[in-house]
């Protein structure tokens, strides 16, 4: 009898928590988003119809091997196909799926500005969606915090990069490209003068970067640098589920793959930061992870501290960011300059004039005019970071649309560099000229050339980026000729950044 009736409440109890479980489970994945598509809707904004549960995932696949009319750098519709033909279709402000997670697209950029000046740089979020997919890769590094702490992480990490940092950085950047520039000579004096140029220039940016911020030893960066790139390509270079429920179960043995690589990465890192703390070792300068630590270990400044485990995720997302875009934008600089002989002799020229027959010099750079010229007009063909995201925190305006708290937010940066409104019918020619009397290359819109994002959180290393930029290419300029490799597929794809799909073999030839 007792039993019974126990059974009786136990199965009622049971049946009970189900039911709300799938109320709670309808609510967050169905009624909720579909709401919040209404609200985005009734201002006027179309895009693709979603399908439950994986939204406009389905029409978001890349085909393989998509087949580029020889260099052109027109290059949206092949990156970004979906993109491409919902923006004839729908405008270039629309909402597609992800899951059921609606997502503002932005490639207008007028709206952009609207939307910017109404939010200040720590109101913005970053999509939940993407922190819990990308939490293997950056943890809660600065890309990904927000708010207060996004303020405490930026304020401790910004002098990482002030003038004097970045001169002590200039002399490792010299010694590390000067050993790869011995390594290529003995290839070449074998008779190999096709050179990798993709996987040779990274290498050489994560010693840098390594060394300069980490003070870390070569066995340990190569092997940390190895895990990130691994870590990428699992996370990058197929099609996932993120925003999908249960999205991370269609894929559990990469996404398990992701995790171990996460906590491997983390592992070295932890072990570097703990040496490094004992240590206390006496830098001329303040790398970055000194400047961690050191507000770390002052106890009166407890707010501006970080904990071990933040130290730990700015750690891995500088190693990756503070590599990563700088190598790409080499690299694409070199295709470029490998198939315009004339900028690479105008290039070779300048230095020549700048540098002479002096030893090389950081306070030399600024005389590189040029050099910036092509820099800008490179990161407008291929921008390395090839879209910013963000999340509302709050109730935006623009105009007559009410862009709702929560809504996520994808701004096609590569749309808007080749967009011809913007840019003029020359728009996907290579012409650094552009640049020559205007920092933003005589686009129409200055939201249009947004190379490293926007607002308050665009990149903090920018300097540092151009600094390498400049020292890596005069060195390389000045020693060697490019030219195109027969081997090289033009095929630049999305894996978080825009890199060339099949590396950039270039044929090199020393000048002397
Ligand atoms: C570190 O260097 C500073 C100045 O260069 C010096 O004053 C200080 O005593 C040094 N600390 C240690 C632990 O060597
Ligand atoms: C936006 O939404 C979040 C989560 O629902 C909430 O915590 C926050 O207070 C909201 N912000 C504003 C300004 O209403
Ligand atoms: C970069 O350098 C310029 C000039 O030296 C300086 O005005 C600017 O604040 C620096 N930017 C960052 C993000 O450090
Ligand atoms: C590279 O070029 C620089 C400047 O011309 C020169 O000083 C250096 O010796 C060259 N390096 C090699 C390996 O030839």
């Amino acid at each position: 009898m007792e039993l019974i009736r126990l059974d009786c409440i136990i199965v009622t109890m049971l049946a009970t928590l189900c039911l709300l479980l799938l109320l709670i489970l309808t609510f967050s994945w169905w009624v909720f988003p579909i709401l919040k598509h209404k609200k985005l809707k009734s201002c006027g904004l179309g895009g693709p119809t979603p399908r439950f549960p994986l939204g406009n995932i389905e029409e978001m696949k890349i085909k393989d091997n998509v087949a580029y009319s020889h260099l052109s750098h027109d290059i949206h519709a092949n990156v970004l196909p979906y993109f491409s033909s919902w923006q004839k279709l729908h405008g270039k402000v629309f909402i597609y799926w992800l899951g059921t997670e609606p997502f503002l697209y932005i490639a207008g950029a007028e709206f952009l500005k609207k939307m910017s000046t109404e939010v200040m740089a720590k109101r913005w979020g970053k999509p939940s969606v993407f922190r819990n997919d990308r939490e293997p890769m950056f943890g809660s590094g600065l890309v990904m915090v927000e708010g207060n702490d996004w303020v405490r992480h930026r304020h401790i990490i910004a002098p990482a990069f002030n003038p004097l940092n970045l001169k002590a950085m200039a002399r490792t950047m010299i010694v590390s490209t000067n050993q790869m520039i011995d390594r290529w000579t003995s290839q070449i004096k074998l008779g190999k003068h096709e050179i990798d140029v993709e996987k040779e220039i990274i290498a050489t940016a994560g010693e840098i970067i390594a060394k300069t911020s980490f003070g870390m030893e070569d066995e340990n960066a190569r092997e940390v640098l190895h895990k990130l790139r691994t870590l990428q390509m699992t996370l990058f270079n197929s099609n996932r589920y993120v925003g999908v429920p249960f999205g991370k179960y269609f894929n559990v043995k990469k996404n398990l793959e992701a995790e171990k690589l996460g906590k491997e990465i983390d592992r070295i890192l932890l072990s570097i930061v703990e040496a490094r703390k004992k240590s206390l070792k006496n830098n001329s300068y303040q790398d970055l992870l000194s400047l961690l630590l050191k507000e770390n270990s002052d106890v009166s400044q407890s707010a501006k501290t970080l904990t071990t485990r933040e130290v730990v995720d700015e750690c891995k997302t500088f190693f990756f960011g503070g590599h990563e875009t700088t190598a790409l934008a080499i690299t694409w600089t070199l295709l470029l300059l490998a198939t315009h002989e004339d900028w690479q002799n105008q290039l070779r020229e300048e230095i020549k004039e700048v540098v002479g027959n002096n030893e090389f010099d950081v306070t030399m750079l600024a005389g590189l005019k040029k050099m910036k010229w092509v820099m800008n007009e490179v990161l407008r063909l291929y921008p390395p970071a090839p879209n910013v995201q963000r999340q509302a925190r709050e109730d935006i305006q623009v105009d007559d649309v009410t862009v709702p708290n929560g809504t996520n937010m994808w701004i096609d940066v590569v749309a808007m560099h080749h967009d011809p409104e913007l840019w003029g019918d020359d728009v996907n020619d290579f012409k650094p000229e552009r640049f020559m009397d205007d920092v933003n290359g005589g686009c129409k819109h200055k939201m249009g050339y947004l190379p490293f994002g926007f607002g308050g959180r665009m990149c903090v290393g920018r300097n540092l980026t151009f600094m390498e930029y400049k020292i890596v290419l005069t060195i390389l300029l000045s020693n060697f000729t490019f030219k195109v490799s027969p081997g090289y597929h033009h095929s630049p794809a999305i894996m978080l950044s825009l890199r060339p799909a099949h590396g950039l073999p270039l044929i090199v030839q020393p000048l002397n």
